[in-house]
């Protein structure tokens, strides 16, 4: 039996090809080495509704002509169905529940980068989060021209439509994160992420290890 009283919330933030979801994958391997239960899920998405959501957000035609509310709206329903369905149950039973983006992306990415009034983006999130903040929130960061680098040499898939804008765009994004960190220090860690891969995952590790003791 785990023990509910230590779920622990873990979400990773940044931009573009920061290679969050490597990093992912290697905490999930150290965490389970080290006896814990962990859920790996990811935003949009995450449940079988939100990943229809994260089709209609990302890929389909539908989306094309998508305005920034319906999109900002899209992206909380998706939220609200995670956190009742999967992230809440399994932090009730004792797991460590690492999500790829949560509601910092939309802080930034629809309050930042579509201008999005930043009073009705907090109250939105708040209502789709409710209470359930992060406990770390590990934020990679990486300009932007280096991600989008990265992305095109390991895959050669068509962009997906939030991969559309323009470099002023995700520049943007990229410091509405270090700006959000900044405000909410007390749960964001900030790593550089022009280290190599094995680099960024000790200093993440080096930061988790203390935390599940
Ligand atoms: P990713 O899964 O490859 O990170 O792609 C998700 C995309 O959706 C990425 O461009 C960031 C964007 N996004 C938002 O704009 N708002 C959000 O709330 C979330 C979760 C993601």
């Amino acid at each position: 039996m785990t023990d509910p009283e230590k779920g622990l919330f873990i979400t990773f933030e940044g931009s573009e090809g920061t290679g969050k979801t490597t990093q992912i994958q290697r905490l999930a391997m150290r965490l389970e080495k080290n006896g814990r239960q962990v859920v790996v899920t990811r935003e949009p998405g995450g449940t079988p509704l939100g990943e229809k959501i994260r089709h209609l957000l990302m890929h389909s035609k539908s989306g094309a002509n998508m305005v920034p509310r319906t999109e900002l709206l899209l992206f909380e329903a998706s939220r609200a169905q995670h956190v009742d369905e999967l992230i809440k149950p399994q932090l009730a039973r004792g797991a460590v529940v690492i999500s790829d983006r949560f509601h910092d992306s939309t802080t930034v990415y629809q309050g930042v980068g579509r201008s999005i009034n930043g009073k009705s983006v907090e109250t939105i999130n708040e209502f789709a989060i409710n209470s359930h903040v992060p406990d770390l929130t590990i934020l990679i960061d990486l300009d932007p021209e280096e991600g989008f680098q990265r992305i095109q040499d390991r895959n050669t898939d068509p962009p997906d439509r939030m991969e559309q804008e323009n470099m002023n765009f995700y520049q943007a994004v990229r410091q509405g994160f270090l700006d959000l960190a900044e405000k909410e220090k007390y749960r964001f860690l900030i790593i550089d992420g022009n280290q190599s891969v094995d680099e960024v995952e000790e200093v993440i590790w080096n930061e988790i290890k203390e935390r599940i003791k």
